[in-house]
């Protein structure tokens, strides 16, 4: 048995000052003079291990981006001991056998895992055959990185209907390139969730007006969750007209009106998730004229370190951000035992130094990729110890 002791402990939503007792089974006891060897802990925080349920991995066609251990070891740097991983691999997570390749690669990978499968006009049949072997189901209404996507009302209806039936969660790209409106975009994806009773998430969300029909929705009763991300959070078009294509994402940065916006509804709770959308791509890739750069950014090793920098400039509360970073995403995808401290639950924690001050620096970087949105941010508040089912896999102590 180890003991985390001297540290400040994330408990029931607030700091306490006391011990955890831990092994790889789980946490044993929580409580002063517990018995163990010693992990000092003194000046740190101690909090359930972040839960990022939105990253491309991109073993296969695409290694060259990111894979299950490169990403892999960029989440646990960054304080993530639990990513859930999108299927618009090449090839994609929409079979049996690539959604088994997936799981063999996801085990092999530092951190714990779940998988999306993806669907596509040719699999709907199948999606009660998939429904046992993924974490749940992600649906593209609006064009992706890949091909993955199914635009025909009548087939987005059917996706809906047979997840369902599964129980499962199903998430949706909802929003269109072309599209004017975040909104509409998310009215239609709500509208099929009230004709088939399927459990929702919608991906990226980051405007104002699609914030408030989300919202909306929610408080009519459904069962929709609202994840937003972090570069909606820190960039605007206008740094994309500045610092050009690196920032090209999908879907695109909005105005500072709706950034604004994002902040409130973090702490106000309309958000119910935050996750990277962490899509890497090569410095090369994103060097590219604009029409012909990827879109995507990395970041499931930067999260958690810009969210702790902004607790310490009270853009938004350490207990929020646990609850969107954590508790909430283990609650919606099933993690029962994750997303919290508490006798029973994994051992899978994060420690924190929140008076550690450094910039993001491209070769601090763990990811394939190699760069970051956020180099040269100079943050306040740092992962520097993360355990995953019990055991250390990244110290910068
Ligand atoms: C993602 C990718 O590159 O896989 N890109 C992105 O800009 N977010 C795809 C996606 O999330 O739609
Ligand atoms: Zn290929
Ligand atoms: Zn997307
Ligand atoms: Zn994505």
């Amino acid at each position: 048995m180890r003991v985390l002791r001297g540290g400040q402990v994330f408990l029931e939503g607030r700091l306490a000052q006391t011990e955890i007792a831990f092994d790889e089974e789980g946490i044993q006891a929580i409580g002063s003079e517990l018995d163990g060897e010693s992990i000092d802990c003194s000046k740190l925080i101690i909090l359930p291990g972040m839960i990022d349920v939105h990253v491309h991995f991109r073993d296969f066609h695409e290694s060259h981006k990111e894979t299950w251990q490169t990403g892999g070891w960029a989440a646990v740097q960054g304080g993530v001991t639990t990513v859930m991983a999108m299927p618009n691999t090449d090839p994609p997570s929409t079979t049996i056998e690539m959604i088994r390749e997936q799981r063999r690669r996801a085990e092999a990978s530092p951190v714990n895992f779940g998988l999306f499968g993806g669907i596509v006009p040719e699999n709907l049949k199948s999606i009660p055959l998939l429904a046992p072997q993924v974490a749940a189901f992600k649906l593209y209404m609006g064009e992706t990185t890949g091909g993955l996507r199914i635009t025909r009302r009548s087939l987005q209806k059917e996706a809906f209907a047979r997840v369902a039936e599964t129980g499962k969660i199903l998430a949706v790209h909802a929003q269109r390139l072309d599209s004017p409106s975040e909104a509409h975009d998310l009215e239609s994806a709500l509208e099929l969730a009230v004709q088939t009773g399927v459990k929702l998430h919608l991906c990226h969300v980051r405007t104002q007006e699609g914030l408030e029909l989300a919202q909306e929705a929610k408080e009519d009763g459904l069962d929709v969750t609202i994840e937003t991300c972090p570069h909606y959070l820190f960039f605007t078009q206008r740094d994309l007209e500045k610092q050009g294509t690196s920032l090209k994402v999908n879907p695109p940065l909005t105005t500072e009106e709706d950034r604004t916006f994002l902040w409130w509804a973090l702490e106000k709770g309309w958000i119910d998730i935050l996750a990277s959308d962490h899509a890497p791509h090569t410095v090369e890739e994103k060097q590219r004229p604009f029409e012909r750069a990827p879109f995507g950014l990395p970041g499931v090793e930067t999260t958690l370190p810009l969210m702790l920098d902004a607790v310490q400039r009270e853009k938004i509360s350490l207990a929020r951000l646990v609850e969107v970073f954590s508790t909430r995403p283990a609650e919606r995808f099933g993690f029962s035992t994750k997303g919290r401290i508490a006798v029973g639950c994994d051992s899978d924690f994060v420690i924190v130094d929140l008076g550690r001050r450094d910039q993001v620096r491209r070769e601090a970087l763990a990811t394939r990729c190699g760069w970051s949105p956020y180099e040269g941010f100079l943050i306040k508040g740092w992962p520097v110890r993360t355990f995953v089912r019990g055991q250390q896999i990244f110290s910068a102590l």
